[in-house]
């Protein structure tokens, strides 16, 4: 079982699991060095694209369900999603019945899900993926489906029992708790806007859970999404996260560290208006000043890939970037 920031777990102590992901949930909650599932998760989650639509009859093809599900993980396993590392198929809240079942367990909506969560999970292990789930550590659901407050022992026992490998333990209708939504959708997004989300994506190394419909989705956002080179900074095996290296006049610079002496750098134009701008750094102030010693080779990722060429550690780079865009460089030795 795996928790939805990406620390893996042995099969047991499943309370402690249960409040470990309590824990997780804060902001600024870091990664647990155990050797274990040292890259971000990435997979699928229903929410910013389907929600709580729960009306199947009027909604057959978005409501949430088991067909919804086995949908895209069918189209996770034949349309390259699962080639390129999205692993996870994950359900997030709305997927329950309203009440417990008589001894206390959260049961599926047996309308919904006719073949159990467990008989979802075994199809979509079939297609060589996993299944995550939804739960709350609260007396209910942020739709008010039943919490798990009070039941995190059982719940955690049926989760297992049923085969599932991952929880997104929510924490609404909880006294103190924080929310936090780690989702990248890309549906009403612009271009420059989807660009941005993948390229901070890549480098905060946060957990890529697209929530969009599978069925329906543009090439480009494909493509974007499917982006090798990208992801592989994401993953990157070094598995250092980037941060803000400077703020001004509505653009910010991000890096973040590589393996093989590599650094990737996020150049994000804040401004809504106006058209393209020009931003001018110098090469000597990326990279903690090493990323270019004495020289390296710039490879532009997103929004389009090319070649910047050859830079020496005194020159300078202009970069042209677009209002709400970004502009994604790989940093690499010569
Ligand atoms: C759930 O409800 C009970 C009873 O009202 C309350 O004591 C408890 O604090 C609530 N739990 C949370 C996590 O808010």
């Amino acid at each position: 079982m795996k928790l939805e920031n990406g620390i893996q777990q042995p099969g047991f102590l499943l309370a402690l699991r249960f409040l470990a992901l309590v824990l997780w949930s804060f902001p600024g909650a870091r990664a647990l060095d155990n050797g274990l599932a040292m890259t971000p998760t990435m997979g699928w989650l229903h929410w910013e694209r389907f929600m709580c639509n729960v009306d199947c009859q009027e909604e057959p093809d978005s409501c949430i369900s088991e067909k919804l599900f086995m949908q895209m993980a069918e189209l996770m396993d034949s349309d390259g999603w699962k080639d390129v590392g999205y692993e996870y198929l994950c359900i997030d809240d709305c997927w329950m019945a309203p009440k417990r079942d008589s001894k206390g367990r959260l049961q599926a909506d047996p309308k919904r899900f006719p073949g159990g969560i467990q008989g979802l999970a075994n199809y979509v292990h079939s297609k060589g993926l996993k299944l995550g789930i939804y739960a709350d550590v609260g007396n209910k659901t942020c739709a008010g489906f039943p919490g798990s407050f009070g039941y995190y022992d059982i719940d955690a026992q049926t989760f297992a029992d049923w085969g599932v490998d991952l929880l997104k333990f929510d924490g609404c209708h909880c006294d103190s708790m924080e929310h936090l939504e780690n989702v990248i959708g890309n549906f009403g997004l612009s271009w420059d806007q989807q660009v941005t989300q993948m390229a901070l994506w890549a480098i905060m190394a946060a957990p890529l859970l697209m929530s969009n419909d599978l069925r329906h989705i543009s090439p480009q956002a494909k493509a974007l999404l499917q982006d090798k080179d990208v992801i592989a900074i994401n993953q990157d095996p070094l598995g250092k996260q980037g941060y803000r290296l400077r703020k001004e006049d509505n653009i910010e610079v991000w890096e973040r560290p590589l393996s093989d002496l590599a650094w990737a750098v996020a150049m994000v134009n804040l401004q809504e208006i106006g058209g393209p701008r020009f931003y001018t750094i110098s090469i000597a102030s990326l990279g903690q000043g090493m990323a270019c010693i004495p020289d390296c080779i710039i490879t532009q990722l997103l929004p389009v890939k090319r070649k910047l060429g050859f830079y020496q550690w005194t020159s300078d780079l202009k970069i042209q970037i677009n209002p709400t865009g970004t502009v994604l460089l790989r940093l690499a030795a010569n």
